[in-house]
């Protein structure tokens, strides 16, 4: 309402507790009664929205839909968006280096099928940059395998068919916001229409979608959920990537946990590998090292790829930091590209997205000379996309206000009738300005001022002492401590040329405006492949500026069955230790070292030998080079870490079940290509059962004729 947004009844009550707000009434309602009533300024909205997100609300925000100088009777008022946690989109109040997804979960049963033929389908969409992905999941294993993806994702918000009870297959913590929505959102031939529509296309084959009804399901109801809440244009949603179980290594939230990879072992950014690897500039490369983290690569020409393009990059020190330099300039442009497809891109973001654009020429020149593949197809993506940014620059003033309607966002000389209306507000700001001078003259009053408040519009004031000089055509308006305050024909003749210029002038800036913003959006497609390849040069910068400055080496990463590491670190240990970290060895393969025991002491370093041995596994596999002389890695397609509960026993029966649990899953579903830390399994229970159990599942491991992983196993029982 005007320029607050209002609530009223039990929304007034609930949303005055969450957000702190004054609980007041308006007028009685027809029993006689107070309505309750809170309201929050416009311009603050976002931030308070941010807050009931936050708490898990979803909110209707409701605005008036016709002008209300041109309304009849009561304004029209319409629900305009639903933000939920999935769906708010906020720049300023999001995690730069984390995406924010919200997430579709669908079950297909197969009439009279057993439980080994469920099928499950989920898509994950970031409508923050309009990153689309999805997947599908078979029988138990896969519904264990979606248990861990989705602990992995971290969706922010899950959509669920009332129809299925799939609810314990999500975390516990983080917890995400659950919406239940109707089956029929579900439905599959609904989803293809749905997603061709939105993707432009005819057929869902050129996604990998053909023969994926439960991905394409699930994918259909999230854009359903969307076109439902957000009422705007997601030009920004251009495609989907079905993702394949295969193409990645497969870490479970547990080994991810224990290595620490995104997150350390006090819950922070801070002490995990991300944190010690992350030599990106831009908040884009952030995120994409960090998904690079959670999906190691499983194909080694990929490996290779990246390995080759970090090699030339940590190599030439002079064009790294040629393009880290550049990279300074370079803004969040998924985001921002985002914004302006969804039509909440203010000038400062078109502005933004502009700068962005322009550091492409310099990066192509930086990039031209360097061989590596992967690199000459980056730099073939990095569109600098002219028309765009050349329609910015010549359109935006160079600092203008953040929002279009604050006005003088728009340059001079791009609109002929903008042009005029200035000139009419201009000159007649002259002529009144004019007018006090003369009026001075005329009344010999020297401390007579023209000047202009939102009440009366254009007054002429004059002080208590020289009321006697006031001439007859002056129209009193308002007395005031100081003086009088008075009009004249003349000047509001000039006063409505000058504010309806303004007026005029500011209902054409906005729809300028609008128009190059929705110029942009319709652009979203080729922006953010530009965008994508921003964050990939700036991941490989950033990881060969890492090597360069940790002393790292290019792992030799091999389709064989050799892992070789001379003088491995651990690459966060490392940077961390008070004393200088002592470098370790370590030989595995499949027929003379297929499993190492390792016991010794308390504190003698036994876990931190394992980490790094995975650690350095995981890196080589992301394409980074590895703290150690020298590393043979070969492709792995799975780590898998475990610890025992701690010495206590007290810790209960429970803990130790689970832990054996864990241990036998991995015992079935590890292969010759996967690596294994087992770290004081069969510590939660008596020592001479512990024994008895770590030396059993050694023994299955090193003897059993199935698969044989990599084994690396850690134990203070010497005996
Ligand atoms: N190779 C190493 N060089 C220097 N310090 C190390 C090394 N390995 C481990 N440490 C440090 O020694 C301590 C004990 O290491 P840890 O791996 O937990 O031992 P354990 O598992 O044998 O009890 C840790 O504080 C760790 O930082
Ligand atoms: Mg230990």
């Amino acid at each position: 309402m005007g320029d607050f947004y209002e609530m009223f009844y039990e929304d007034a009550v609930t949303a005055s507790r969450a957000l702190d707000l004054t609980l007041t009434s308006r007028s009685k309602d027809a029993s006689g009664s107070r309505i309750p009533m809170c309201g929050l300024p416009h311009h603050a909205a976002d931030g308070y929205l941010a807050r009931l997100v936050e708490k898990g609300f979803r909110v209707a925000i409701c605005e008036q839909v016709e002008d209300p100088k041109k309304a009849k009777g009561v304004v029209r008022r319409e629900v305009v968006r639903v933000v939920s946690p999935g769906t708010f989109t906020q720049t300023a109040y999001l995690d730069d280096r984390a995406p924010t997804f919200l997430m579709g979960v669908v079950l297909q049963t197969q009439p009279a099928a057993s439980r080994e033929h469920d099928r499950y389908g989920m898509a994950v969409l970031d409508l923050s940059t309009g990153e689309f992905t999805t997947a599908e999941y078979d029988g138990d294993t896969g519904r264990q395998a979606l248990r861990d993806d989705i602990a992995m994702l971290r969706p922010r918000e899950v959509l669920l068919s009332s129809e299925d009870d799939l609810r314990p297959l999500l975390p516990d913590a983080p917890e995400p916001a659950i919406t239940t929505v109707e089956p029929w959102t579900f439905d599959v031939d609904r989803a293809r229409d749905a997603l061709t529509e939105q993707l432009g296309t005819t057929g869902l084959d050129g996604f990998g979608l053909d023969n994926r009804p439960a991905a394409v399901a699930a994918a259909g109801a999230v854009l359903h959920y969307l076109r439902d809440t957000q009422k705007a244009q997601l030009q920004h949603v251009r495609s989907i990537a079905f993702r394949h179980t295969a193409d990645a290594m497969v870490i479970d939230p547990s080994t991810m946990k224990h290595l620490e990879v995104v997150v350390s072992s006090e819950g922070t950014r801070k002490g995990s590998l991300l944190a010690e690897l992350d030599h990106t500039v831009t908040v884009m490369g952030s995120r994409l090292l960090r998904a690079w983290l959670l999906r190691p690569l499983c194909r080694l020409d990929e490996v290779h790829d990246r390995l080759d393009a970090v090699e030339e990059l940590a190599f030439r020190s002079v064009e790294r930091a040629k393009l880290r330099e550049v990279f300074k300039s370079v803004h969040d442009l998924e985001r921002l590209v985002a914004r302006a497809a969804m039509g909440t891109a203010g000038p400062r973001d078109l502005l933004g997205l502009q700068r962005s654009l322009a550091t492409i020429p310099r990066l192509r020149a930086v990039l031209g000379p360097l061989e590596p593949p992967l690199l000459k197809s980056v730099c073939a993506q990095l569109d600098e996309v002219p028309d765009i940014r050349d329609a910015i620059e010549a359109t935006l003033v160079s600092e203008p206000p953040a929002l279009a309607r604050d006005g003088g966002a728009i340059r001079d000389g791009v609109d002929v009738q903008l042009d005029e209306l200035r000139g009419i507000s201009r000159s007649g700001k002259e002529q009144i300005a004019a007018m006090e001078a003369a009026e001075r003259a005329r009344t010999g009053v020297g401390s007579l001022k023209i000047r202009f408040n939102r009440v009366f519009g254009y007054y002429i004031e004059v002080s208590k002492a020289n009321l006697h000089a006031v001439p007859d055509d002056y129209h009193r308006k308002q007395t005031i401590a100081g003086g009088e305050r008075f009009i004249t024909p003349a000047l509001k003749e000039f006063e409505r040329k000058v504010l309806g210029a303004d007026e005029r002038i500011l209902e054409r800036e906005v729809r300028l405006f609008d128009a190059l913003r929705d110029t942009v959006g319709a652009t979203a497609e080729r922006i953010q492949e530009t965008a994508r390849a921003l964050a990939r040069l700036d991941v490989l910068t950033g990881l060969a500026e890492t090597a360069a400055v940790y002393d790292y080496t290019k792992p030799h990463v091999h389709d064989g069955d050799e892992l070789l590491i001379t003088e491995g670190r651990h690459p966060v240990v490392e940077r961390q230790a008070a004393h200088a970290f002592v470098p370790n060895d370590v030989t595995l393969n499949a027929t003379t070292h297929q499993v190492i025991l390792l016991t010794g002491p308390n504190m003698g370093g036994k876990s931190t030998y394992l980490r790094q041995t995975a650690l350095i596994v995981l890196m080589a596999q992301i394409g980074s080079f590895v703290p150690a002389n020298r590393a043979k890695v070969p492709m792995t397609d799975r780590i898998f870490a475990r610890v025992g509960a701690s010495d206590n026993i007290a810790r209960g029966q429970s803990t130790f079940m689970v832990e054996m649990q864990e241990t036998a899953n991995i015992l079935h579903t590890a292969t010759s290509r996967s690596l294994v830390l087992l770290d004081e399994i069969g510590r939660g229970t008596a020592t001479y059962d512990g024994l008895s159990i770590a030396w059993a599942v050694a023994e299955h491991l090193a003897t059993d004729a199935g698969a044989r992983p990599k084994t690396l196993f850690a134990t203070h029982y010497h005996e």
